[in-house]
């Protein structure tokens, strides 16, 4: 098959500095969540690295579940209706709880899951996100940990897809013209 970073415009986060951030995030993710054992919600498929990487960089006792939710199809705009492909098989209530995503855009699938988990009585229920767009702002949840804010350009790469390819790349980037057209 054809060589990936062929496809690529510009890397905006290379993959020494995703790494170098996840090691924050799960330092910070441990000191705040001493004690307790956490369960990794994530949200699949985008959150595929985040989730591996971010698991193995803690030192807590922790779980992981995944749930499948899909808001786009194959194009780059989000379709406005989420849907669950996958539900969890952990009986969340009175769990504490850590949304792990890979990005949020819109906020729409962000805000679907939490009211969708918070209707499940966990004992606490957080958010993190490896990457975040200037339009998540509008969205009404309060997300704890983000990894990067990301300026409004459709970016692929460590779980990020277009028509589901590009998730394998390392680094964060844009697309050239020519693969959408
Ligand atoms: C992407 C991404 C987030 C969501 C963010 O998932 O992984 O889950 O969109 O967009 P939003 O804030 O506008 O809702 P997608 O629906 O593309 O499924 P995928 O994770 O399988 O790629
Ligand atoms: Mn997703
Ligand atoms: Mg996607």
């Amino acid at each position: 098959a054809a060589d990936i970073t062929a496809d690529l415009e510009h890397v905006l986060i290379p993959a020494d500095k995703v790494a170098e951030r996840i090691e924050e995030l799960a330092a910070q993710i441990d000191a705040d969540h001493a004690g307790e054992e956490l369960l990794l919600v994530g949200v699949l498929n985008g959150a595929m690295m985040v989730m591996s990487d971010l698991a193995r960089a803690m030192k807590s006792q922790l779980t992981v579940d995944w749930m499948a939710i899909s808001s786009y199809g194959s194009g780059t705009q989000s379709s406005g209706v989420v849907r669950i492909l996958k539900d969890l098989t952990t009986d969340i209530h009175g769990r504490d709880v850590l949304i792990v995503e890979d990005i949020i855009d819109t906020g729409l699938t962000l805000s679907y899951l939490v009211q969708n988990l918070t209707s499940r009585g966990p004992h606490s229920l957080q958010v993190a996100t490896m990457f975040r767009k200037p339009e998540a702002f509008s969205c009404p949840v309060d997300v704890k940990y983000v990894g990067f804010d990301l300026p409004d350009e459709f970016v692929v790469g460590y779980g990020l897809d277009y028509a589901g390819r590009y998730r394998n790349l390392r680094d964060v980037a844009t697309l050239a013209p020519h693969v959408y057209s």
